[in-house]
C-alpha cells in the first residue's frame, strides 16, 4: 500500500473504484510541481557572481554581463570584458544638460546627480568641465590605434583601452578637467582645485575615479590594470559608488565581486550583445573632443592583438556550461518524474487487480501484516 491508499478511509470502499483517474493526477501535479520548483529555481542559483579570485590583468574579448542598458550601474568593462561594437547607450545627452562646460555627451541617467555635483564644485571654488566623454566603438578604436601606432600595443594597453573595453563607450565614463584649465592629462590632475575635490567628493554625487594610484602610489596598479587616470571618473549612481567607495575596492573589483556574472566554471558568460536601441535625436557628433583631436591619425595596427594569455571565451561564443548543466539536471529531473508517476500508476493497476505486488522481507502494505 502506498502513502495514498492509507489516505483513503476503508469504510468508504466505493471512492477508490471512480477515484482512480482524480487520484493520479494528483499523484501527476505532486510530482510535477517539485520538479517546476526545480527547474524554475536553476537560474537563480546559476551562474553565481562571486567569483572569488579576481583575473590577473589577462587581455581578453568576453561580452560582459550584466551589460542591459538599464543594468548601466553594474556593467563592468576592463581589459577582458567588453561590450559590443552596436553598444550605443539610447538617453545620451549633451554634457550641459548637466551643467557642465566642455563637449561630449553622457547618459541621462547621470544628468541629475551630475548637475548638484558641477554646482558643488564651482561652490567650492574648485569648478570643472568636461575634457572627453562618450566614445563610440568607432572613437575608441581610432584613439587606441592612434596611441598603439605612436607608442607601440604594449604602452597602449597601460593607458588606453581597446575599443568595446572603454567606460566612455558606457556613456557614463567622462575625463574631466578644471573649467576653464588646460589638459588634464598633464601633470597629476589631483593636485588641483578641481582634481582635489573630485578626489574628495566625486563619490558622494554618484561619480567614482576608476584608474586610483597603485600600491605605494605607484603609477600602474594592478587591481586596475591601468596606469593611474586622476581625471577618468565612472558614474555608477550614488548608491553602487557609496558601496564601492566604502568596501575600499577599485570599480573592477567590487563589480567582479558582486555583480559579474559568471558560469560554473568561474568565467564571465560569453552571451550575445544587447540589441542596439535607436539613437537620440541629439546624437554625438563625430567631431574630435579635446583629447581625441590630439590622438594620431588611425592606423592599420590591429586594436585585438592576440593577447599573450588567450581569451576565456570568444566573442559570440554561445558556449554557455551553465546552460548545459540546467538541461542536464532538467532532463534527470523530468525522467525521474516520467519513473515515478508510471511506478505509481503502475502499483495502482496491479492493486486495483487484486495482485499487489509484495517486497521482498516484507508486506507491502502495513494493513497486510
Ligand atoms: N583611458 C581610458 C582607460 C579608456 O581608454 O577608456
Ligand atoms: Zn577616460
Amino acid at each position: 500500500m502506498n502513502l495514498f491508499d492509507r489516505q483513503q478511509p476503508r469504510e468508504r470502499p466505493e471512492r477508490p473504484e471512480r477515484s482512480g483517474r482524480p487520484r493520479r493526477r494528483s499523484h501527476v501535479v505532486l510530482v510535477a510541481l517539485p520538479l517546476l520548483a526545480a527547474l524554475a529555481g536553476l537560474p537563480a542559483s546559476a551562474p553565481t557572481s562571486a567569483l572569488g579570485r579576481l583575473p590577473s590583468c589577462d587581455l581578453g574579448d568576453v561580452y560582459t554581463v550584466p551589460r542591459g542598458y538599464d543594468e548601466w550601474s553594474i556593467t563592468l568593462v576592463d581589459r577582458l570584458l567588453r561590450v559590443g561594437k552596436d553598444y550605443v547607450p539610447p538617453d545620451l545627452v549633451h554634457v550641459s544638460e548637466a551643467g557642465l562646460p566642455g563637449g561630449g555627451h553622457i547618459r541621462a541617467v547621470a544628468v541629475d546627480d551630475t548637475k548638484a555635483m558641477a554646482r558643488a564644485a564651482r561652490a567650492a571654488g574648485a569648478p570643472i568641465g568636461v575634457w572627453s566623454a562618450y566614445r563610440s566603438y568607432a572613437q575608441q578604436q581610432q584613439i587606441f590605434t592612434g596611441y598603439a601606432r605612436q607608442n607601440g600595443f604594449d604602452s597602449a594597453i597601460t593607458y588606453s583601452q581597446r575599443p568595446g573595453h572603454s567606460e566612455h563607450q558606457l556613456g557614463l565614463g567622462v575625463d574631466f578637467m578644471s573649467a576653464g584649465g588646460g589638459d588634464p592629462l598633464q601633470g597629476d590632475w589631483a593636485t588641483t582645485a578641481a582634481g582635489a575635490w573630485m578626489r574628495d567628493n566625486s563619490w558622494t554625487f554618484g561619480w567614482v575615479n576608476s584608474y586610483p594610484r597603485g600600491k605605494d602610489g605607484a603609477r600602474w596598479n594592478d587591481r586596475t590594470c591601468l596606469r593611474y587616470e586622476p581625471w577618468h571618473y565612472r558614474y555608477l549612481g550614488r548608491e553602487v559608488a557609496r558601496k564601492v567607495h566604502r568596501s575600499g575596492l577599485t570599480i573592477r573589483e567590487y563589480l567582479w565581486r558582486n555583480h559579474t556574472q559568471l558560469d560554473s566554471r568561474g568565467r564571465p558568460l560569453s552571451t550575445s550583445t544587447p540589441r542596439p536601441s535607436a539613437r537620440p535625436s541629439g546624437d554625438p557628433p563625430t567631431t574630435a573632443s579635446p583629447s581625441q583631436s590630439s590622438t594620431p591619425a588611425p592606423t592599420t595596427v590591429s586594436s585585438t592583438r592576440p593577447a599573450a594569455i588567450s581569451p576565456l571565451a570568444p566573442p559570440g561564443s554561445s558556449q554557455s556550461p551553465v546552460l548545459d548543466s540546467r538541461i542536464v539536471v532538467g532532463g534527470l529531473l523530468a525522467f525521474l518524474a516520467v519513473l515515478t508517476v508510471g511506478l505509481v500508476a503502475r502499483r495502482r493497476r496491479h492493486r486495483q487487480a487484486g495482485e499487489l505486488p509484495r517486497m521482498q522481507g516484507g508486506p507491502a502494505d502495513p494493513a497486510d501484516r
